[in-house]
C-alpha cells in the first residue's frame, strides 16, 4: 500500500476488501477488533484523497439479502472509529452501490452491503464468481486486499477481483503475514502451541504440521475429549468426534516418537447441562479427573490442575501460538481455563500470538489488555491454514 500511496491515489476509487465479519448480538457489535484492524489502511487512503469503497462479508447468509447479516452496524462503527461520516450502500453491485460510489468525493469512505448477499461471491463455479468479480471491478480503479481473516477463501472479492484491477496489500495483511512468518521461519524455542475450540477436525491439518515444528502442544476445549477418548478414557456426554479417533491416535504416537510434548487435560469441569449463555445463570460445575468423567456429564472447561500445568508449560516459552478457547468461556463458570492460558501468554517471556476469531474475542471480552500480547491475529481459519503451509488464495492473488 505504501507503493500505491507514493504513486498517488487522489481521486481514485479504491476498493478495500476488508474482513468486517464481527460478532453481533442483534445489531450490537460485541467485539469490534476486526473493524479497528482495518482503520490504518482506510485512513491512509482517505487522507491521501482516495474515494474508498470498503467491502466485506459478514456471517454466512445464503447468497441473497438477509437483514440479520447486514453490514450497516459495522459501517456505522467504522465511521465512529474514523471520526467521519461513512456512506452506506444497501446493495453490493446494484443501483445503491453504483450511485453511492459515484457520489463519493476525494477522501470520502463508503461501505457496500454484505458481499455474500450475492451468490457469485462464494460460488464454486468459476464463471459465476467471475461474473460477480467483473461487476465489482466496475466500481473501482484499484484493489487493496486487507481482509486477512478471509484470505483462505477462494471467493470472488478475495481471489478473482484482484486479478481485474491493479492490486496491493493493505497494512493489516502485511502485519499478519509478517507475524506468521515468525512462526514458520527461524522460530525461537521453546515453541509452545495451545489449541482449543470445539472441533478437532478443524485442527487436524495444523496439528499435523506442528508435530514437526513445535516443542509442546497443549490441547484444550471441546477437541480435547476426542484425544482423551483416544487415550482410552470415557468422556461421558462431552463433545466427541469418534471418526477422528484414528487420526488423533496416530498423532499421539507420532508426538511420542518425535519428542514433541503433547499435553492433555488432567482434570476438567463437568456438568450434566450446557450452561445458559444468555442468562448466565450459575452452572455449578464439578471438578473431576480427566479419566473419571461421569457417563451423564460433559466436560466444559479445563480444571484447576490443568490450568497450573498449562501455565507451567508456557512459562519459559520463547514463541507461543494460541488458537481456540479452553472451555465455554462465554459463561463465567467456564472461563477460568481460557483466562489462565491468556494470562500465561501475558506472563511468557517470548513472542506471543493469539490466532483467530474466538480466542481474540475471548482475550478482549475477558478484560485483557491487547498490548500485553505480541500479536492478536484477526484471522482464525486464515492463520491456521497459513501455518498448515497451504497456499492462501487471497495472498496468492495479491502476489501475482
Ligand atoms: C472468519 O471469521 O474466520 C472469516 O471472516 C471467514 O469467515 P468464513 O469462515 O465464514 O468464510
Amino acid at each position: 500500500i505504501d507503493e500505491l500511496l507514493s504513486e498517488g491515489v487522489a481521486g481514485k476509487r479504491v476498493f478495500v476488501r476488508a474482513d468486517l465479519n464481527v460478532p453481533l448480538d442483534g445489531t450490537t457489535i460485541t467485539d469490534d477488533g476486526r473493524i479497528r484492524a482495518v482503520v490504518p489502511t482506510v485512513k491512509a487512503l482517505s487522507d491521501a484523497g482516495a474515494r474508498v469503497i470498503v467491502a466485506s462479508h459478514l456471517g454466512r447468509p445464503k447468497g441473497a439479502p438477509d437483514p440479520a447479516f447486514s453490514l450497516a452496524p459495522a459501517a456505522a462503527r467504522l465511521g465512529e472509529l474514523l471520526g467521519t461520516e461513512v456512506a452506506f450502500a444497501e446493495d453490493t453491485v446494484g443501483e445503491s452501490a453504483t450511485s453511492t460510489v459515484a457520489g463519493l468525493t476525494d477522501g470520502q469512505v463508503a461501505v457496500i452491503e454484505n458481499l455474500r448477499f450475492n451468490a457469485g461471491e462464494t460460488s464454486k463455479d468459476d464463471t459465476e464468481r467471475a461474473a460477480f468479480a467483473d461487476r465489482l471491478a466496475g466500481l473501482a480503479d484499484v484493489y487493496v486486499g486487507d481482509g486477512f481473516g478471509a484470505v483462505h477463501r477462494k471467493h470472488a472479492s478475495v481471489f478473482d477481483l484482484p486479478k481485474r484491477l491493479p492490486h496491493y496489500a493493505g497494512y493489516l495483511i502485511a502485519t499478519e503475514v509478517g507475524v506468521l512468518k515468525k512462526l514458520t521461519e527461524d522460530v525461537q524455542r521453546p515453541y509452545v502451541v495451545a489449541l482449543g475450540g470445539a472441533k478437532v477436525s478443524d485442527k487436524l491439518a495444523v496439528i499435523d504440521q506442528l508435530l514437526g515444528k513445535a516443542d509442546r502442544l497443549l490441547i484444550g476445549g471441546g477437541m480435547a475429549y476426542t484425544f482423551l477418548k483416544a487415550k482410552g478414557y470415557e468422556v461421558g456426554i462431552s463433545l466427541l468426534q469418534e471418526d477422528q479417533i484414528p487420526a488423533v491416535t496416530e498423532y499421539m504416537e507420532r508426538a511420542e516418537k518425535s519428542g514433541v510434548e503433547l499435553v492433555l487435560p488432567v482434570d476438567v469441569l463437568v456438568s450434566s447441562e450446557f450452561p445458559d449463555l444468555k442468562t448466565k445463570a450459575p452452572a455449578n460445575p464439578t471438578t473431576v479427573a480427566a479419566d473419571a468423567i461421569p457417563a451423564d456429564q460433559e466436560g466444559l472447561d479445563i480444571g484447576p490442575e490443568t490450568r497450573k500445568l498449562y501455565a507451567s508449560k508456557l512459562a519459559d516459552a520463547a514463541t507461543v501460538f494460541w488458537n481456540g478457547p479452553m472451555g465455554v468461556f462465554e459463561h463465567p463458570d467456564y472461563a477460568e481455563g481460557t483466562k489462565a492460558v491468556a494470562q500465561a501468554l501475558v506472563d511468557a517471556p517470548g513472542f506471543t500470538v493469539v490466532g483467530g476469531g474466538d480466542s481474540a474475542a475471548a482475550v478482549r471480552t475477558l478484560g485483557f489488555d491487547e498490548k500485553a500480547f505480541g500479536h492478536i491475529s484477526t484471522g482464525g481459519g486464515a492463520s491456521l491454514e497459513y501455518l498448515e503451509g497451504k497456499t492462501l488464495p487471497g495472498l496468492a492473488a495479491l502476489e501475482d
